[in-house]
């Protein structure tokens, strides 16, 4: 009994859309974004870099040039950024959003947030990103990629549940998958800035987006396998509000 309710309390909130290619999966993440915009021109956005939502940033700067989308209002908060790399450097997530999505749409700067990665002060990054979310009123909707290992943001197998932002060690699976962006893999940063798992349930909807066959497994054992820190993904199981959208080929 306790465990039929189990399964069926699980993924009560969740919603699976597969689709066939990488452009319907990501016009269809921005179709979920950009409602959310204009119902709530205020949005407060938790954002993704990685290779997976360049599609899906590129679909709502098109409809913010046809005039669809306006970003004056939003607030954005970033999942996380390497420790040690300052905006400016190519491979920093800053960059890696400017480059992708603030740089070309109508964002007020004063509304993005990002962990600063050259702070001196760890602690006192981490407390006031949680504060600055929590002033914002929380995150409205928090984009998701999903690592290889099952990690979200850079919350790797085996992280506490509990934490808000915070410094982690990168494995070496995720430095090994990041390598391919720096000239050498020695130049990938071992520590990072990251939204917790915490930070990450408070939000009020979750959008999960996976490409391809290589995340069907880990998807499959994050959506229907056992809740465990291994496979931090898992959690979501107990989101109320998440949607999942992975294209199969
Ligand atoms: C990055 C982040 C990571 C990525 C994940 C998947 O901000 O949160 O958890 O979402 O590593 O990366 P891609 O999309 O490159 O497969």
């Amino acid at each position: 009994m306790t465990f039929i309710l189990d399964n069926f309390i699980r993924g009560m909130g969740m919603k699976i859309i597969f689709t066939d290619s990488y452009d319907q999966m990501s016009r269809r993440a921005a179709n979920i974004i950009s409602a959310q915009i204009i119902l709530h021109p205020q949005t407060v956005l938790g954002l993704a870099t990685g290779t997976t939502p360049i599609g899906t940033y590129q679909q709502l700067i098109n409809w913010y040039e046809k005039g669809d989308l306006d970003f004056s209002q939003v607030i954005t908060f970033n999942l996380d950024e390497y420790y040690g790399l300052s905006g400016e450097h190519p491979q920093s997530y800053r960059y890696f959003m400017d480059t992708y999505l603030f740089n070309q749409i109508n964002i007020n700067k004063k509304n993005i947030h990002i962990p600063n990665g050259m702070t001196s002060d760890i602690d006192a990054e981490c407390a006031g990103y949680d504060q600055a979310i929590e002033d914002a009123g929380g995150i409205d909707l928090q984009l998701l990629g999903i690592g290889r290992n099952g990690h979200i943001g850079f919350n790797e197998p085996g992280s506490s549940y509990e934490k808000l932002t915070h410094l982690v060690t990168l494995t070496e699976n995720t430095i090994q998958a990041n390598a391919r962006l720096f000239a050498k893999k020695e130049e990938v940063p071992t520590k990072a800035l990251t939204m917790g798992m915490k930070s990450i349930m408070h939000a009020k909807r979750i959008l999960l987006i996976a490409n391809g066959p290589a995340k069907i497994q880990i998807l499959n054992q994050a959506l229907y396998g056992s809740i465990t820190p291994e496979v931090p993904a898992s959690i979501l199981q107990l989101h109320p509000d998440l949607t999942v959208i992975a294209s199969q080929k």
